[in-house]
């Protein structure tokens, strides 16, 4: 890596990284590994001989192609035109500082990627201040964590056609890839020596805060996936008294079924692994179970009460990390408040299977909810979602890699105007076979008391999709009695609004 500028710097880069975090070292090399120069950059300027150090003392096989600037404007200068700049700086403020103070040094049809995890309505305004200096704004949604950034991301482009033609051979070749027919991630790739082949998990999502809005949504299933498996987790400890690597040789199984997914994985890996301080004890029982978040999942939670819609699984798993947080508080009030005493005395295999459908199910609604969070969105923003699409970027890369993504595109493939995934056939069906077990658990959960708020908050969610009549009636007439705020009738067309004159709480009630 070269760490000044010198000729060979002068516009020899094919695009260029500011911000020398942990994703930003990882895409450098990804993308380096490519065959394309890239130039990174920091604020910090020891950041830049650091990670010059690095890669040289890992030997690198790419490192040759990395040129090390700490000058803002040799940065840009090293860069081929139109320039591509990715951006990977916190989201909000420091986003907004480093995109103007890379601004003047731009010229027409110069790329700015934000590649962190900035909130879309911010990737919106951005993108149009920049249009107007002829500048392209791209919120470019990554997910895989480190290694996912290293070897091939899942990526989400939002942006204008233009800067999507600039970016896709790059975007193409450092994205994961996956088989083309059965959508199974290759993941053989190690340094230097990309995988090659197969279809890339990375497309042109939609204008502007598109593929920012995609990848938050991405992280609200995340959130609920997680959620859910910690659930199937806790269950199988306090009611089947299940010691971690029992429930990891579980996982193990489960991940070659229907649940084959990223998440399941690493929770077999996770329950297996002992902890390094204390070769007797699991690792997962010396973690303390506090949950942090960085606001994702929190961003998705109020935007879907934002559109109305119900992602009540996704913001359920938004308070399941807010309870976890309050530890103190739940100690002291475990000794306070009882619960039921029940022991279970039905057979295990019987049990682990009925969580294994409840775990099923209630992942369905999960991302029943994530996609029809994105159908609102396109029309609040009037973008054209490709959802088969999204589907298939999702299966290779990001964290909620999953076979049944397979599935899901297929569902969007041959239905894109599907109203809702739960009423595509196979997952109508999966929906089927598995309820009668959903339904034990959440019972069971109940009176024994164990907290499974995302498998219960999935099924009232299905529960109260599949219900024709649901009691808003009552609730309907009860704000009309309070507030005169009108109801529709059953035997009136719709859109027709009545009041009845009611009398004061506790006054004779009305002649009809
Ligand atoms: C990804 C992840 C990533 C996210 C972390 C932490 O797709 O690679 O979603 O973007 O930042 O998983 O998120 P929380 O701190 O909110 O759990």
């Amino acid at each position: 890596m070269a760490t000044k500028t010198t000729k060979r710097t002068q516009a020899s880069a094919d695009i260029g990284v500011f911000g020398l975090g942990v994703m930003g070292q990882n895409l450098i090399l990804n993308i380096a590994d490519h065959g394309y120069t890239v130039s990174a950059h920091s604020a910090v300027s020891k950041e830049v001989t650091g990670f010059a150090r690095k890669i040289k003392a890992d030997a690198e096989p790419s490192a040759d192609r990395v040129l090390g600037i700490s000058n803002l404007k040799d940065f840009i200068k090293s860069l081929k035109r139109p320039r591509k700049i990715i951006i990977l700086v916190p989201a909000g403020r420091v986003t907004d500082l480093v995109i103007d103070s890379l601004t003047p040094l731009l010229q027409k049809d110069d790329i700015i990627i934000d590649s962190g995890n900035a909130q879309w309505t911010d990737t919106i305004r951005r993108e149009n201040a920049l249009a107007k200096k002829n500048i392209h704004f791209v919120g470019n949604g990554v997910s895989g964590g480190e290694t996912g950034a290293r070897f091939g991301p899942s990526l989400m482009m939002g942006g204008s056609k233009h800067a999507w033609r600039s970016l896709k051979p790059i975007w193409t070749a450092i994205a994961a890839k996956v088989d083309r027919k059965t959508g199974k991630p290759y993941e053989d790739a190690s340094p230097g020596k990309p995988v090659k082949g197969g279809e890339a998990c990375t497309t042109h999502v939609g204008p502007d805060g598109a593929g920012h809005y995609v990848k938050m949504v991405h992280n609200g299933i995340e959130y609920i996936d997680m959620q859910l498996i910690c659930e199937a987790y806790m269950l199988m400890k306090t009611v089947l008294g299940m010691k971690p690597d029992e429930m990891g040789k579980v996982f193990t199984r489960w991940n070659k079924g229907v649940l084959d997914s990223f998440l399941i994985e690493i929770t077999a890996d996770i329950l297996k692994q002992r902890d390094p301080a204390n070769k007797k004890n699991f690792f997962v029982d010396k973690v303390l179970d506090t949950a942090g978040q960085k606001g994702t999942g929190k961003w998705t939670a109020i935007n879907a009460l934002d559109m109305g819609i119900p992602a009540n699984a996704i913001a359920e798993a938004v308070f399941a990390r807010c309870i976890s947080a309050i530890k103190d508080e739940r100690v002291i009030a475990s000794k306070k408040l009882k619960g039921p005493k029940k022991r279970y005395t039905g057979s295990k295999p019987a049990l682990v299977k009925a969580i294994h459908d409840a775990l099923y199910c209630s992942k369905i609604c999960a991302y029943a909810q994530g996609f029809q969070l994105m159908a609102e969105a396109q029309n609040e923003y009037n973008w054209k979602l490709n959802f088969g699409k999204i589907a298939k970027i999702f299966r290779g890369g990001c964290i909620i890699r999953a076979g049944f993504l397979q599935k899901i595109t297929q569902a969007y493939e041959k239905n894109p105007k599907l109203q809702n995934l739960m009423l595509d056939p196979y997952f109508k069906k999966a929906l089927h076979d598995g309820q009668r077990n959903w339904r034990k658990v959440a019972a069971l959960a109940a009176e024994h008391g164990v907290p499974t708020p995302a498998f219960m908050s999935a099924l009232s969610y299905f529960d109260g999709y599949r219900t024709a009549v649901l009691p808003a009636n009552l609730l309907q007439a009860q704000r009309d009695y309070f507030g005169a705020h009108t109801y529709e009738r059953t035997d009136k067309k719709r859109g027709q609004f009545f009041h009845i004159d009611w009398p004061e709480p506790g006054r004779p009630q009305l002649k009809m």
